[in-house]
């Protein structure tokens, strides 16, 4: 939530910050700001709404040099104290004028911290909870100065580390100061941050996409402290002073990943990238002989031979990722499994200790809610293995052990291949541990492990044949409501396609295990009530699908208009189906990984033929870092 970045170098630092903005956007779009250091003034603009908003606003502003400053800082917002006006937009500036602050996150004693300041007769001109921290560092530069410390980069760092101290909650802090113009300092505890390496330039941001164009080495920092950032170096120091090290990593994608590449949309383009993605996350992991291999995950064999329990944290389509692994990992592993929504996990005190395995799956690395159950789960004594999509976030760096899904940046908001690489990485995870427990015969893993290595292909075969199904979303962009119906793994693939839908289209959509529906949902179909219904393989259990196809006919039998999504050769739920989807054949547990993704393009039809901006739906953010 909230994309923030700051650069200070040899170049003009507004279009850098601007071009950063735009690879942020997708985390927020409430309105977005800018503050840069130019001969010793402070010249910000800011607007509310899209960065489009503040292009404009900066394209009219002329002759007052603001593009050729070489330090700066920008912001997008997700709003949440005080609303998306152009007053609460960031940076926000001290009373002096001398001191810009950008901020991700919330302080949670911002209403004690503001009394204080409004009592020594700062005027606040904004409802945001940010703004206490321009004037606090504000505050304790002058303190400094009158002091008699040095002036300079250092000066600004001891400043907010003093400021760090004071707060409460969740942030990432960037400022500048007019009088230390080379230079921008950040602060971090529970919200993301990495620096990037430059030459005779440096870089900081809330993810590595915002200056990927520039450089490719970056510096991932820990909790709790404050990176000072100058064309000559990199300072990092804990909150109390001590000099701290980051770790070091190379970013491995372009910034062409990044780009929209020729579709009209972000979600486009990942979709259609979910083959390669599912290729990238297999890579390394399978032997020629079809054995998993995860020397990676810092988890000794040991250690996976005493889990007697599994526990899935989540949110939305991560969570939706665990309910298919619960399935997998019962089916394979032989041992219970549970899935749990993140944000409810520790309240319902849950029973962990040193056996439990905790897998908490999040594509961003940093779902406050994600975070907090894992620290939880922690706290209780038990392991805790991430799956996550990037690098240098913050619950693989908390978690025991990680395996990235090694997906590529994923932009849209609405998560498409992340999802599908989660599914693949929580296989993996499944199988290596009935791999290493002798659950499974060597021969039975092989197997699962061919018919994986087919998906990108069978994925492929899957995508080039959707023309249909866009056609279909266009026919239904009037629908006021829909249902979703599965059972088994199809269940949360029904749960996913009625997110997707909502999100993208904002129609009203619900998805159930569709022996439920008759234990009540079914009185919401009435005549036309498009209903999808994700049909299990007629191979292998059988019997399943023979009860989705009764389903079926329940709710055709009340008027719905049913669009059927079968495997192929699947010829006799054909009199059942208004409108009927082929997948390519899948062991039933992988298919999820077929049966998703026309739900997926159906949504984001839907929502285009509706006139919606299918990147950034309203209300949203790509990365929630507040509970
Ligand atoms: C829906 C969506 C969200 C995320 C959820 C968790 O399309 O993207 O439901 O899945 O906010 O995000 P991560 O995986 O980053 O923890």
């Amino acid at each position: 939530m909230c994309g923030i970045v700051g650069y200070v170098g040899n170049r003009p630092a507004l279009s850098i910050v601007i071009d950063g903005l735009r690879r942020l956007e997708y985390r927020g779009y409430d309105s977005a700001g800018v503050a840069i250091v130019d001969g010793g003034l402070l010249k910000t603009e800011k607007k509310a709404g899209k960065l489009a908003n503040l292009e404009k606003a900066l394209a009219e502003r002329s002759g007052d040099g603001i593009e050729a400053g070489v330090t700066g800082i920008g912001h997008t917002r997700w709003a949440t104290h005080g609303g998306p006006t152009d007053r609460n937009a960031h940076p926000h500036v001290s009373v002096d004028g001398r001191v810009a602050v950008i901020h991700n996150g919330i302080i949670e004693n911002f209403a004690r911290l503001r009394v204080e300041l409004e009592a020594t007769g700062v005027e606040f001109r904004s409802d945001t909870d940010t703004e206490c921290a321009a004037h606090l560092l504000a505050a304790e530069m002058r303190k400094l100065r009158e002091s008699g410390a040095e002036d300079g980069p250092a000066m600004l760092a001891e400043g907010m580390r003093r400021v760090a101290n004071r707060l409460e909650g969740a942030f990432t802090l960037l400022a500048v100061d007019v009088d230390v113009p080379d230079a921008v300092v950040a602060a971090r505890r529970n919200s993301p941050l990495v620096v990037g390496r430059g030459n005779g330039e440096n870089f900081l941001a809330s993810d590595v996409s915002a200056f990927i164009e520039h450089t490719r080495e970056a510096i991932e920092l820990g909790q709790d402290q404050v990176v000072l950032i100058t064309p000559a170096g990199i300072e990092i120091t804990g909150f109390d002073g001590s000099p701290a090290i980051g770790t070091e990593f190379h970013i491995d994608w372009d910034a062409s990943a990044a780009e929209k590449g020729g579709y009209e949309y972000f979600m486009l383009k990942e979709i259609a990238e979910q083959p390669q993605a599912i290729a990238e996350t297999l890579i390394g992991r399978l032997s020629e002989r079809g054995e998993i291999i995860l020397d990676e995950v810092r988890l000794t064999d040991q250690d996976l031979r005493d889990v007697d329990k599994v526990f899935i944290v989540a949110c939305g389509t991560a969570y939706h990722a665990g309910m298919v692994a619960k399935y997998a990992i019962e089916h394979w592993v032989r041992i219970p499994c549970e899935v749990e929504l993140a944000s409810e996990f520790r309240y319902r005190d849950p029973i962990l200790d040193r056996s439990t395995l905790v897998i908490a799956i999040s594509q961003s690395g940093e779902t406050m809610d994600t975070l907090m159950a894992i620290r939880h789960a922690k706290e209780q004594k038990a392991r805790v293995l991430a799956i996550c999509n990037t690098n240098g976030s913050t619950i693989p760096r908390e978690s025991d052990a990680v395996l990235y899904t090694h997906g590529g940046p994923e932009i849209a908001v609405a998560s498409t291949k992340a999802f599908l690489t989660m599914l693949v990485a929580c296989y993996l995870i499944g199988l290596h541990l009935a791999q290493i427990r002798g659950v499974m015969y060597a021969d039975e893993v092989a197997a699962v492990v061919s018919r994986l290595r087919r998906t990108p292909d069978n994925l492929r075969d899957l995508l080039g044949r959707m023309e249909e199904v866009r056609a279909l979303g266009r026919d239904l962009k009037t629908a006021s409501t829909m249902l979703f119906i599965g059972r088994h793994v199809g269940f949360p693939v029904a749960l996913e396609g009625a997110l997707k839908l909502k999100e993208l289209a904002y129609i009203h959509a619900e998805g159930f295990a569709a022996g439920e529906l008759k234990h009540g949902p079914i009185a919401l179909i009435d005549k036309g009530t498009p209903v999808v219904c994700v049909v299990p393989s007629p191979q292998g259990r059988g019997v399943m699908r023979d009860k989705v196809v009764s389903n079926i006919q329940e709710v055709r039998a009340r008027g719905a208009r049913t669009i059927v999504i079968a495997e192929e050769g699947d010829e006799d739920v054909r009199q059942f189906a208004d409108h009927l989807i082929y997948v390519p054949h899948t062991p039933t547990l992988l298919a999820p990984l077929m049966t998703t993704v026309p739900l997926q393009i159906l949504a984001c039809e839907i929502a285009s033929a509706r006139g919606y901006d299918v990147d950034q739906p309203r209300n949203l953010a790509k990365s929630v870092t507040v509970e």
